[in-house]
């Protein structure tokens, strides 16, 4: 069976703001290589060659960094729409590029670690139209709600419902039989989640579901963002990216660590980053050229490039923007999340998004 992947990273991720407002979500960096990457390699160690990519937010981006794809081992392809077409309609726009009669799709923001070859498995059994990854997690009334039969076959999605009737979810990654998505309408914007699976079941389709217990997390929101970071970097999530969990921390090039500086919880410090004296960084993600000031802690946090945060500084749980100035003994914590450029005074300014 020849399966081509599409990934789906035409998304704006607006609640990653202002993280995304200078790179799209999958580009981020996550244990020090852009979150794709990990996707990436997954997808190439389960033997899938050719790989499409729907763009449109920041098309660019995506081109710029894997170009042909011949550095992973990959064939990439990338299809952009210029005015974006919505999760379903972006699976319809590039089916002029597959090459086999099955497409595993994939949103962009997963991580991981279902075993790829046993949901092709399972689609292939059950003769499926289409096959779907899924999950149980805490909170489904964020995703899509996915309730099966004995046999495993879904009975209904209903996406992101206030009452949900199972803890069972879309895992975002989906195997379609090639005709079955060239039936989706082309040229206009489609939800494959509101349109597309809720109509292949009104039509009888079979629609078969691959429940899988091993590590997933959607990166979409700051939180999930920074630990996914720190899972992969401890080894917890799967990546085939990172020849060896790194452990407690990733320091990358260049990055200089002042006396009693200390870095654990997964935390990643990019190229050329400054650590004063003392700082903490626990279980955050710094990317390349920020600085932290001597004894500054940063926990759980993510400090976009060539930040500075101030001498004494907290900041938990918060986003940082690019070029943002955190002054000396400020407090930021609880989800508060400062632009890209904007300066913050010394002197003990205490933030809280709660507050
Ligand atoms: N090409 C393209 N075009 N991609 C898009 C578009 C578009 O118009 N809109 C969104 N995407 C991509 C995003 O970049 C992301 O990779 C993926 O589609 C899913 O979008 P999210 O914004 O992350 O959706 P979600 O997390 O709220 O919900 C989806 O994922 C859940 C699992 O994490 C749904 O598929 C849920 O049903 C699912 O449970
Ligand atoms: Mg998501």
């Amino acid at each position: 069976m020849s399966v081509d992947a599409v990934l789906l990273v035409g998304g704006k991720g607006t609640r990653l703001r202002p993280l995304t407002l200078s790179a799209p979500k999958p580009m981020l960096p996550t244990a020090g290589v852009p979150f794709l990457t990990h996707m990436l390699s997954r997808i190439r160690a389960a033997g899938i060659t050719h790989v499409v990519l729907g763009t449109s937010y920041k098309a660019e981006v995506f081109e710029e960094h894997f170009g042909d794809g011949s550095h992973l081992g990959l064939e990439l392809e990338y299809v952009v729409e210029e005015v974006p077409l919505g999760t379903g309609g972006g699976i319809r726009n590039v089916a002029d590029r597959l090459r086999g009669d099955t497409a595993m799709i994939f949103n962009g923001d997963i991580l991981s670690g279902v075993d790829l070859g046993a949901v092709l498995d399972t689609h292939r059994e059950a003769d499926a139209d289409v096959t779907l990854h899924l999950v149980k997690v805490e909170d489904p009334r964020r995703f899509g709600c996915v309730p099966t039969d004995g046999d495993g076959r879904v009975t209904a999605f209903l996406e992101k419902t206030d009452n949900p009737p199972t803890d069972q979810i879309n895992a975002g990654c989906y195997v379609f039989r090639r005709s079955v998505l060239e039936s989706i309408p082309a040229g206009r914007e489609v939800s494959v989640e509101r349109e597309t699976f809720p109509g292949l079941l009104a039509s009888g389709a079979r629609v078969q579901g691959h429940v899988d217990a091993s590590y997933w997390l959607d990166l979409g929101t700051p939180a999930a963002f920074v630990r996914g970071s720190a899972d992969l970097a401890r080894g917890i999530a799967p990546s085939a990216a990172l020849p060896k969990p790194a452990g407690e921390a990733i320091v990358l090039d260049g990055a200089v660590l002042r006396e009693g500086a200390t870095v654990t919880g997964g935390a990643t410090i990019g190229a050329g980053c400054q650590l004063g004296v003392d700082a903490k960084v626990d279980g955050a993600v710094v990317f390349d050229g920020a600085v932290i000031g001597a004894g500054a802690v940063v926990e759980r946090s993510v400090i976009g490039a060539h930040a500075r945060i101030g001498d004494g500084a907290v900041v938990r749980d918060a986003v940082i923007g690019d070029g943002a100035v955190v002054g000396a003994n400020c407090e930021l914590r609880d989800g508060v999340r400062v632009w890209p450029g904007v300066h913050l005074p010394d002197g003990g300014v205490r933030f809280s998004a709660d507050a």
